[in-house]
């Protein structure tokens, strides 16, 4: 058991979605939390990031920092989608070994599986088949990141341990037009539908095929638990074990929003795998459960969409 209390805690990429709320679950235990701006730092560079550390002495570090997006930006940029993942995890887990940080978490997701992977998707699905092409630049460098938590751990003696989570959604997720998850971009139009009067929600694909979504908050509550209670070289996944059709999913969210108008599925967009869940067994083994069920995380989610548009902080809003 890594004991959390007294200890200094980098989380990597505090702005982000996953980043801040690992900081806010943090808040609930008795360790300092450090942060640092990317103008301060840009964990593109080795010696910004060797400094910091150095500096600042973290006995164990959450990297949730990282170049994420959809599938348009990792066709459009597939050279920044593989470069700035691969060298953002290389210089943070390298200059943890040198400054003999304690524990490190590492963040992938769940396109590191192959797009044929049995379903649900265990663990040992990792390399047993090709990847999606859209996002393999960014899965690529996800898997390199699991093996080099492996690597230090085997060379060095390292405790340091990966988690990768299925889709997640919640307060600051991106709710751009052209770059966000199915998720927010449903919450988006729905809302933007009840303010217009709209009679009609177009949706992507068929409705049809099936996805799971873990809220946030969740996340990082099982990353929390992970920095406690696993050390090993084996990554675990992180989801709820559940997983819903994109049209429930549109009903959801038209129910918790009280929008009354119809969705029309436009077929003639790609649909996807027809199903991607995790096997969360692992996890749930050594003791944690997701607890937000479905409803109440769009619910909350909804409410932080609403007054973050009123004070202007939802992310790429304008777009
Ligand atoms: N979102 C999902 O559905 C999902 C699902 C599964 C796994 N994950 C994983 O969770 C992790 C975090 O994702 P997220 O959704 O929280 O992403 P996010 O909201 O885009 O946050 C990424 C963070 O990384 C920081 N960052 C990126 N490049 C940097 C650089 N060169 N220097 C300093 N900071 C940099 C960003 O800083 P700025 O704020 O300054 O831009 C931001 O704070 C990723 O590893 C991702 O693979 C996410």
């Amino acid at each position: 058991m890594f004991d959390l209390h007294g200890r200094r805690v980098w989380v990597a990429g505090h702005r982000g979605m996953v980043g801040s709320a690992v900081v806010r679950r943090l808040a609930r235990e008795r360790c300092s939390v450090l942060t640092v701006e990317r103008s301060a730092v840009d964990l593109r560079r080795q010696s910004d990031v060797e400094t910091w550390i150095a500096e600042t002495r973290p006995d164990a570090i959450i990297l949730a920092a990282a170049k994420v997006g959809g599938i348009h930006a990792n066709d459009t940029h597939p050279a920044e989608f593989i470069y700035d993942n691969l060298v953002i995890e290389t210089n943070i887990i390298h200059a943890a070994w040198r400054s003999g940080v304690g524990k490190l978490l590492f963040l992938g997701s769940s396109c590191i599986y192959p797009k044929f992977a049995p379903q649900p998707m265990t663990e040992d699905a990792l390399l047993t088949g090709p990847l999606e092409p859209t996002n393999q630049w960014y899965a690529i460098a996800k898997i390199a990141g699991i093996k080099l938590c492996q690597a230090y751990r085997r060379q060095y003696g390292c405790d340091f341990i990966s988690a990768m989570p299925t889709n997640l959604y919640g307060p600051g997720d991106n709710f751009s037009r052209t770059s966000s998850h199915v998720l927010p971009a449903l919450i988006r139009k729905v809302h933007e539908a009840v303010e217009h009067g709209q009679e009609t929600v177009e949706v992507w694909g068929t409705g049809r095929p099936r996805r799971e979504f873990l809220h946030v908050d969740d996340l990082a509550d099982a990353l929390v638990f992970m920095l406690r209670h696993y050390s090993g070289e084996e990554h675990l996944n992180v989801g709820t074990g559940t997983d819903v059709s994109i049209a429930e999913l549109a009903q959801t969210v038209a129910d918790v929003i009280g929008y009354r108008g119809r969705f029309s599925f436009d077929a003639s967009m790609p649909d996807g795998t027809p199903r991607k869940l995790m096997d969360v067994g692992r996890l749930a083994g050594l003791g944690w459960r997701a607890r937000m069920d479905l409803r109440t995380g769009i619910a909350q989610t909804c409410d932080w969409y609403r007054t973050a548009l009123n004070q202007g902080l939802v992310r790429a809003a304008a777009e």
